[in-house]
This record gives structure tokens, C-alpha cells and sequence, in this order.
């Protein structure tokens, strides 16, 4: 939203005439928002943490409780949604969501767990290539995962090589993106001259879709080209922009992605994530993989031979059977995101943001600055709000005034409206207590 639609949003009423007339008005009543003990209003802006819980996720969870209670082993050909290929169930919409084809698409595991699976398959590291380049600050769990692959490797070139050579492929194998000094985030063209430096030596690329800390959308399709330009393998964790940015995971010839679904795809605490492995990759069964048996070919599954057979496209990095109440769960809110449609959601979603930066800046505290950037391009939902000597304090204050906002150390408070559930009304309310407590 530019700060002229914005500034016409002025009053409570204005705010609630927006959302009168936002088409996507209706989906805040398919969640269930949390209730304190005290009955007050809240807002609620952590679904960049936990989405909410969608009202059919009790009864898509109940019916499998019922299958199971009913049919005991025989509901994995027999209940009502057979639990034998359940998680093909969520495959379309999802793959949907993250602007890829079926094939590439599988509902999975969780995403760190996701992330090592695709790691052994496609970090290759040879004595002369063998650099990953990740964002500095990645989320923690990327950071462990990436030098966790960095030390196995580094420690199988060691047992197996006579001489010291490969073993730099220690500390020396992390690229870490760093912003230019007196800035918070990342440019572009600093990222593609980066690649353009090192790439001989880059093996793979790993950087986050939205920044978990800044909230800074990366430029996907750039990055990957350019990493393709040099020979490297490109790879993205969605943790934050899956269910809140656009994407086009096929036609930006991305060769792999993760993500999870408890954030803005409103799966439920430790819902099961997601992998997207490219349609040039469905065949290459020459790919090392861990296997597991619900990789393997669905027709002989079950003649439980030895030799491993994968199954085409990103069904066949499945190691374990599928978690049915967690996808049961998970398919309540990805039926929502089919009706709503993801261009819908990213419209409004730009909006809403749009307009908590516009009141953001009409407080014009010098205590506190948007760290996400202006661009609504380089951003999803998120604003991170650097709070400098207001501190901590700030934070507990509008927690206590009912807002679920979260503080990221050492001095961040995150807030993301989601498209979804969230309204112009609760963006004004969230400036009018952050107004109040400042002052
Ligand atoms: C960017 C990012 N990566 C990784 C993770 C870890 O996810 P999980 O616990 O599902 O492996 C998170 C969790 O919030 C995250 O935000």
C-alpha cells in the first residue's frame, strides 16, 4: 500500500471500512483466535511463529481419530481418506502454494530434517568445489545443518585421503552474506557479485526465502540464475515465505527448497513440512539419498524386497510413513489457502503491511525503526521493529495490552499481519497501544 491509499485509513472507522470491503474478510472467521484468562481483546501478529488453529482442524483430526477407533489397521485402505496414500491428499495444494507441479512437491517430516535430506543429496562437495554460501544470522537450525554436512564430509575426506588438502573444507567452506556496514540487510547485487567472485568454488547456495530476523525477502530468481551461471546448486529454506509470499518455484528453475508448515500455513505446532525438489531432478536416481521404504515404488512396496527402487520426483526423498493427524490437521487450513488463492492473499498481505509501516512511521519515534525493507518486493508480511533505548520494556508493555508480538534479542520486536485472519482493524489497534506505550 502506497502511504496516499494508507493515509486514507486514518481512524478506527476508516480501518474498519477497509475491511468491509477486503475481499478476503470472510477467512478470518475459519480460525480460532486465543483467549487469555482475562477475556481481553487481542492481536494477534506471531503467525510468523504459530499460525492459527483453522475451526475444521478438530473435525479433519477427529475423523481420523474415528477411522482408527472403527478400522484399527484396516484404515489404511478403508477409512474414509485411506491412510496408505494420505499424503498424496495434501500434494496439489501444496505444491500450489510454492508455485511448483506435483511432482516436485511432497508434504514430509519437518523442515530441518527436510533440509539434511536435500543437503546429502544435492551438497556435493568436490576438492576444488565445496563452498556453501548462507546469510549471516541464518536461522540457527540452517547454521547447525549446513556445518554439520560441512563437518561429515570434511571428516570422510580426512579418513579417506593420505594427504591434509580436502580437510579445508572446515570453517573455510562457509560463505557467510554479510550487509554492507551501517546497513540491516542484504542487497542483491551484492549477493549475485558475491556468487559471481566464488562461484567456482561455491557448491551450494542456501539462503532463506524471507529472513526469519529482518523479514527481508530475497530475490529467488536472481539468485538462482546467477548461481546457475556458475555451476552451483541452488537451494532455499521457505520457513518464512511459504503461505505469505508468491512463488514460482518450477519457473525460477530453483533446484530445491524446504520448508515448515506451523507459520503462516497454519498446520499446527510441529506440523510436517514440506520439500520441493525441481522436475529436472524427478529422474536422476543417481542422486545419493538416504532412502527410507516410503520412497520406494509404490508397487512393490510392499513385496518388501532388499534392493531400493525410489519413486520419481520429490516423493521419492520420503524415508518414514506419513504422520496422519498432523496431515489431517495440515489439510484444514491448505483447503482455506486453495479457496483464497495465493495472489489474493500476497495482494492483501501487501496492504496490510503497507499500512502498519505508514502508522509506524506516523508515531515517528526515534526510539524505534523498521529494520524489513521499504520495498513491499523485498518483504512478505513481516516488519522487524528495532527498538533502541526503549528496549525489552516496550515489548513486555504491549504483550501485556494483548498483543502477541515476538522479541527476537538484541533488540528486535516482530510483528506480522497475515493475510489470512488478520484486518486493517488489528493493524490500526497494534499503532494506537504501540503509540501508548512509547509515549
Ligand atoms: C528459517 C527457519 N529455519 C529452520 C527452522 C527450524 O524448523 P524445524 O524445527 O521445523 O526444523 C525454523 C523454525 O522456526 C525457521 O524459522
Amino acid at each position: 500500500m502506497n502511504s496516499s491509499h494508507a493515509q486514507n485509513i486514518s481512524s478506527l472507522a476508516d480501518a474498519e471500512r477497509a475491511d468491509a470491503e477486503d475481499p478476503t474478510r470472510n477467512f478470518r472467521a475459519h480460525f480460532h483466535f486465543p483467549r487469555p484468562s482475562n477475556e481481553m481483546d487481542i492481536i494477534y501478529f506471531t503467525g510468523n511463529s504459530l499460525g492459527l488453529q483453522p475451526r475444521k482442524a478438530r473435525a479433519y483430526v477427529e475423523q481420523e481419530l474415528e477411522d482408527w477407533a472403527r478400522l484399527a489397521v484396516d484404515a489404511h485402505l478403508h477409512a474414509k481418506n485411506p491412510w496408505l496414500p494420505y499424503h498424496e491428499f495434501l500434494t496439489e495444494q501444496m505444491a500450489a502454494i510454492v508455485g511448483a507441479k506435483p511432482i516436485e512437491t511432497v508434504v514430509m517430516n519437518s523442515l530441518t530434517v527436510n533440509l539434511h535430506l536435500m543437503m546429502v543429496s544435492f551438497y556435493r562437495p568436490t576438492k576444488e568445489r565445496y563452498k556453501i554460501v548462507i546469510e549471516k544470522g541464518a536461522f540457527p537450525s540452517d547454521q547447525y545443518a549446513v556445518e554439520s554436512q560441512i563437518a561429515v564430509w570434511s571428516s570422510a575426506f580426512r579418513r579417506l585421503s593420505t594427504t591434509n588438502e580436502p580437510a579445508k573444507a572446515g570453517t573455510q567452506s562457509l560463505i557467510e552474506l554479510t550487509p554492507r556496514d551501517g546497513e540491516s540487510t542484504l542487497r542483491t547485487e551484492d549477493i549475485v557479485e558475491t556468487i559471481e567472485r566464488e562461484g567456482d568454488f561455491i557448491a551450494l547456495i542456501l539462503l532463506g526465502g524471507v529472513n526469519y530476523y529482518t523479514g527481508q525477502a530475497f530475490d529467488l530468481r536472481t539468485i538462482t540464475e546467477a548461481g546457475h551461471r556458475k555451476g552451483c546448486v541452488v537451494g532455499f529454506d521457505l520457513a518464512h515465505a511459504a503461505g505469505n509470499l508468491e512463488l514460482k518455484m518450477h519457473d525460477w528453475d530453483i533446484d530445491f527448497a524446504v520448508w515448515c508448515s506451523y507459520k503462516y500455513l497454519n498446520g499446527g505446532p510441529g506440523a510436517v513440512g514440506g520439500a520441493f525438489v525441481h522436475e529436472r531432478h524427478a529422474h536422476s536416481f543417481d542422486l545419493p539419498r538416504f532412502a527410507g521404504w516410503w520412497g520406494h515404488d509404490k508397487e512393490t512396496r510392499f513385496l518388501m524386497g532388499p534392493e531400493f527402487k525410489p519413486l520419481e520426483g520429490a516423493e521419492g526423498w520420503q524415508i518414514s510413513n506419513p504422520p496422519i493427524l498432523q496431515m489431517a490437521a495440515l489439510r484444514a487450513s491448505l483447503e482455506i489457502f486453495e479457496e483464497a488463492g495465493m495472489s489474493v492473499l500476497r495482494a492483501k498481505s501487501e496492504k496490510l503491511t503497507g499500512y502498519l509501516e505508514f502508522l509506524i512511521d506516523q508515531i515517528g519515534d526515534e526510539r524505534i525503526s523498521i529494520v524489513t525493507p521499504r520495498d513491499s518486493a523485498q518483504r512478505g508480511c513481516q516488519l522487524s521493529i528495532r527498538v533502541k533505548n526503549a528496549g525489552r520494556s516496550l515489548h513486555e508493555q504491549i504483550v501485556a495490552r494483548g498483543v502477541y508480538a515476538d522479541w527476537r534479542e538484541p533488540d528486535v520486536i516482530r510483528v506480522a499481519p497475515a493475510p489470512l485472519y488478520n484486518s486493517f482493524t488489528d493493524v490500526y489497534k497494534f499503532a494506537e497501544i504501540l503509540r501508548e506505550c512509547l509515549n
